[in-house]
């Protein structure tokens, strides 16, 4: 019976005299008397809605149709098989509708159920891109008595579009002044109508795409020499018949601004140093601290990193580095640290008169380093004055003749940037041999050199010996005008003592 339908249906394609009409709605195209009107064209849709493949036909008059299938093949097969069909009208045929394409039950009906209409319009729900396609239909009838079969060799070509996609394409991190470029597109149909808004602001941008040829709408959200104020959230909307579609885009600038230090360098023994080095940038730079001539990272973060040391002693003063990468650029910064220590008189400072010759020790301790001066010399031209310097300790050593004079006590007055103190040295009378000289003065500060270091040892002699010959010189002739200054730099900036005079007017 098959066999004896398709002869039929060959006879009828070879023998036909086709011939296409334009019609109202639809183009019609008759083969062998058997006409078929579709919509001209290619029938589009959206994903999620329905279609209708609007449809009728005519038959020559002795073809009764009884029911009507429908097939969908890629456009490229020459004819659909019956394993392609989606559609069959007889709902009593079990094994056709057992062998429909699953896809489509429930999805696709008649509009006309009334065969005898030749109305062959069908409509399909809840579409889905795999549903484009050619679709072509199939009439089942009777011919003379026996049953028959034409299938029309125009068909309908449904494609199914989704809108649901918004394509973002460009670059969204732009240097500052360049050129930010990013394009917001949909492939719908019809036309979407796209804008770009930037987040919680008004709109900046409203925009109808004009590229209708390729159904695909975009919009260029184009802004030339970027601030850091265009950093931020936009966001495209695209508006397709009812629905709305949003993609959000986050862009950022990069820049980076000058590298700062903040907090105090210069900080008091036992407090806490805290210096801050930030750079405002994006993407946030990475901070180290490190030592000036040490690779150890101290601490490191990003966009701020704080230095702190707390109860810092002087062995923390120095320069730190700070080191600012931004992407593939360095910068450094150097913080020179001071530790400075109080100032004070200690209290082993003391005066002594034997002999008529005072000799007076004031020793401070502080840093940065300070300076010690005797108000009683200025009434006095003749004297000598000696000063050792080791860390934070100041040595000043005063040997003075203070024959007539009724002193009780001799001030030593010691400054520094960060202040100055004073304290009044009692004299203490002694008529022992052994004098302060011995003990605090010239000699302890030889013991001292001696102890301190070798390199310096040819210096201390001549010290020495100068010492020896400016005493021995006031004993024998006191009134002596000639003037002798003397000063001795440091050898070696790192030893530890650094000047000593002698000066006799
Ligand atoms: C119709 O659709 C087919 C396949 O989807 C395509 O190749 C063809 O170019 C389309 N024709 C028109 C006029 O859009
Ligand atoms: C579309 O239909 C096909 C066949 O029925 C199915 O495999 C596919 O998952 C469907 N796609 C979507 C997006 O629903
Ligand atoms: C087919 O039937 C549908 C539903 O009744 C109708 O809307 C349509 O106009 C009919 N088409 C033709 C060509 O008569
Ligand atoms: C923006 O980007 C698009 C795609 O990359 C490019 O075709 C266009 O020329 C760019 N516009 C400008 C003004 O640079
Ligand atoms: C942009 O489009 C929105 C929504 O369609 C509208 O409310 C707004 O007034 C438009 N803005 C401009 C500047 O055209
Ligand atoms: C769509 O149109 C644009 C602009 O005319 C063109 O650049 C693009 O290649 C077209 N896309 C397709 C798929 O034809
Ligand atoms: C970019 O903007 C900055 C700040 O508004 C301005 O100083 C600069 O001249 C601008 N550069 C160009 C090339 O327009
Ligand atoms: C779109 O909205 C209108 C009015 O709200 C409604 O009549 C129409 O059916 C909707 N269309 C679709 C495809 O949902
Ligand atoms: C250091 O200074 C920074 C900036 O002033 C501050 O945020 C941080 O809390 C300070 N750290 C300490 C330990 O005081
Ligand atoms: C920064 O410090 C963390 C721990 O504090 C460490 O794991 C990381 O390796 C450091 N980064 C660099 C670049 O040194
Ligand atoms: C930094 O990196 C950018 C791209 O990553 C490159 O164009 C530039 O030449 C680099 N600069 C340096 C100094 O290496």
């Amino acid at each position: 019976m098959f066999v004896f339908f398709w002869v039929t249906l060959l006879f009828s394609v070879w023998g036909s005299k086709a011939n296409t009409d334009m019609l109202a709605g639809g183009k019609q195209h008759c083969t062998n008397g058997f006409c078929v009107t579709l919509s001209e064209g290619n029938i589009t849709a959206d994903t999620g809605h329905s279609v209708v493949i609007p449809c009728s036909f005519t038959t020559i008059d002795d073809f009764t149709p009884l029911y009507i299938l429908w097939f969908k093949c890629s456009p490229s097969k020459i004819r659909c098989e019956y394993a392609d069909m989606i559609f069959h009208s007889n709902k009593n045929n079990r094994h056709a509708q057992s062998i429909l394409q699953s896809g489509f039950q429930g999805r696709l009906s008649l509009l006309e159920p009334d065969v005898s209409q030749r109305n062959c319009s069908i409509m399909i729900n809840d579409l889905n891109e795999s549903d484009s396609g050619s679709y072509q239909l199939r009439l089942n009838g009777v011919r003379r008595g026996t049953s028959d079969i034409f299938t029309f060799p125009l068909r309908a070509i449904v494609s199914v579009k989704d809108v649901k996609k918004i394509e973002i394409t460009g670059d969204r991190s732009v240097k500052e002044g360049e050129t930010l470029n990013v394009t917001c597109s949909v492939d719908s149909f019809p036309p979407s109508f796209i804008t770009w808004t930037k987040y919680s602001e008004e709109s900046i941008q409203n925009v109808t795409g004009d590229n209708l040829q390729n159904n695909t709408e975009m919009d260029t959200l184009f802004i030339s020499n970027v601030t850091t104020e265009d950093s931020g959230q936009y966001i495209c909307t695209a508006k397709h018949l009812n629905n709305t579609l949003m993609e959000k885009v986050i862009v950022n600038v990069i820049y980076k601004r000058t590298p700062l230090l903040t907090g105090d360098t210069t900080v008091t023994e036992g407090e806490t140093l805290n210096v801050t080095c930030s750079v405002d940038s994006f993407p946030p730079s990475l901070i180290t601290w490190t030592k000036l001539s040490s690779n150890t990272i101290l601490h490191n973060n990003t966009g701020s990193a704080s230095l702190v040391i707390s109860d810092v002693t002087t062995e923390d003063s120095g320069q730190y580095v700070c080191t600012a990468t931004h992407l593939n650029t360095t910068v450094t910064l150097h913080a020179d640290v001071t530790v400075t220590c109080l100032l004070k008189i200690l209290s082993s400072s003391r005066c002594e008169v034997q002999s008529e010759v005072l000799t007076c020790v004031c020793i401070t301790e502080g840093f940065p380093l300070t300076t010690i001066k005797w108000p009683l010399l200025e009434s006095h031209t003749k004297y000598s004055v000696m000063t050792t310097v080791s860390d934070h300790t100041v040595n000043s050593s005063i040997i003075l003749s203070v024959k007539d004079h009724g002193y009780t006590e001799v001030e030593c007055v010691a400054s520094s940037d960060v202040g100055e103190v004073k304290r009044n040295l009692v004299i203490i009378k002694t008529d022992q041999e052994v004098g302060l000289l011995r003990h605090h003065g010239c000699y302890s500060g030889v013991l001292f050199w001696a102890v301190a270091g070798s390199s310096i040892s040819v210096n201390v002699l001549f010290i020495i010996c100068i010492l020896g010959l400016w005493n021995a010189r006031k004993k024998v002739n006191p009134n002596e005008e000639n003037r002798t200054y003397m000063s001795l730099q440091k050898p070696d900036p790192s030893s530890e003592y650094e000047v000593i005079a002698l000066r006799q007017n």
